[in-house]
């Protein structure tokens, strides 16, 4: 039975490969995170402590290395280094706390959209078009880039797209909501600005303009659509001949690197990792230049259906066609077998 155990070695290298080598590779080039969470607060908070316990492992480590060598300048740095990254860490973990108690009373409050839609054209309409309400940008796209680095979007659809709570959030600290405040500070702004209130009292505005946004929002919304509000200003999608308004250059500038097309992402980085990134970009690689855009669960689950239909279409045909390939291949082994059989029967 030498082919037998022929078959059994192959097998057990198959599977060695198969289940323990594949994975241990893919922890190492990807490590594990924690599974998307859509409670954005919770998210926040939880991967700020994650990130403080990360700087204070490095602090550590970064102590210990000079310990051996205290006159070495280099390692000296290193720790100063590390100390100002635990600082910064804890004060993120500060900065979400504050803005996530405030979003937090704001959802308790009823908004009035009648007055969130005073509000919007006196606070929001100096950047933001609304084409379902026949309010254009006074941006066109070109105007944008130069101005802000990128197509200001139209915000028609986001009401229905975006976490409520995220939306509160969004206005009050756009940086921290968006999870670019490393980059966007005092020294170099967001184009977008904080909304400081109109004198009256500001959670209650903040309030009303998201009721305003919801109101306007129709809940229909395609998968295509979810794209076009949420990544359409920084990402093509060739394969749908789906291009960005945004200015190439100056979107580089901006965002300190091209985002890329979105054509195929869905093969290389499948749809699992596609939606934890979307969620929070900076879980999965700490100081990306992406923001975090703050979809709702169902809506980032279509805008990684849009992709795998763009990207991937073929997917179902593909599994069906597996199937069939194995059930022809296992017939054939059979009759095979049972040929052989016949065959070498009258020669034992
Ligand atoms: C000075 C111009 C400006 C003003 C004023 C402004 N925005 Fe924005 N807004 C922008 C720009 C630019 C972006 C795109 C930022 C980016 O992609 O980095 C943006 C993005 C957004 C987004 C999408 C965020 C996401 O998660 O993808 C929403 C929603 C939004 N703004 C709502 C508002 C609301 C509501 C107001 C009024 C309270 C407002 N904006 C006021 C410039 C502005
Ligand atoms: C304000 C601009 C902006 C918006 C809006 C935006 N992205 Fe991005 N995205 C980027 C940039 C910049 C990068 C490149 C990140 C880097 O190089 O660190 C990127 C990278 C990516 C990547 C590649 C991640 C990887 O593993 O390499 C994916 C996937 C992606 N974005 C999906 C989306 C989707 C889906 C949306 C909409 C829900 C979206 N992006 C919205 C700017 C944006």
């Amino acid at each position: 039975m030498k082919e037998l155990k022929i078959l059994a070695i192959l097998a057990l290298f198959t599977l060695i490969t198969y289940i323990g080598i594949e994975p241990f590779a893919h922890t190492q080039m990807s490590p594990a995170v924690a599974d998307a969470n859509f409670n954005y607060e919770q998210e926040d908070i939880n991967l700020a402590k994650v990130r403080i316990e990360e700087a204070k492992a490095a602090l550590k480590k970064a102590e210990d290395n000079l310990a051996k060598n205290r006159a070495d300048e280099d390692l000296q740095n290193a720790v100063e280094n590390a100390k100002q990254e635990v600082e910064t860490r804890e004060n993120d973990l500060s900065a979400y706390g504050e803005l996530w108690t405030q979003a937090n009373e704001i959802a308790a409050l009823e908004g009035n959209a009648e007055n969130g839609a005073e509000l919007f054209i006196m606070a929001c309409a100096s950047c933001h078009g609304l084409s379902s309400q026949g309010m254009e940008s006074p941006f066109d796209a070109a105007l944008s880039s130069e101005a802000y680095g990128v197509a200001v979007p139209d915000l028609s659809l986001s009401g229905a797209v975006y976490d409520k709570k995220f939306l509160s959030a969004l206005i009050i600290n756009p940086a921290q909501a968006l999870k670019v405040s490393k980059k966007f500070n005092d020294e170099n702004p967001l184009p977008m600005t904080p909304f400081f209130g109109m004198g009256e009292d500001l959670n209650q505005e903040v309030a009303d303009i998201v009721a305003y946004l919801q109101s306007i929002a129709s809940q229909d919304v395609s998968d295509k659509e979810v794209f076009e509000t949420a990544c359409l200003r920084c990402h093509d999608v060739k394969y749908d001949a789906f291009y960005s308004p945004t200015e190439k250059a100056a979107l580089k500038g901006y965002m300190g690197s091209n985002p890329p097309d979105l054509s195929i992402m869905i093969r290389s980085r499948g749809a699992e990792y596609l939606e934890n990134f979307i969620n929070d970009p900076q879980k999965k690689l700490d100081g990306t230049a992406m923001p975090r855009v703050g979809l709702t669960k169902e809506r980032t689950e279509q805008v990684v259906n849009y992709l795998e239909n763009i990207g991937d279409s073929k997917k179902d045909e593909r599994t069906v066609v597996g199937i069939g390939m194995i059930i022809f291949f296992a017939l054939m082994a059979f009759f095979a077998y049972m040929w052989k059989e016949e065959v070498w029967k009258e020669l034992h």
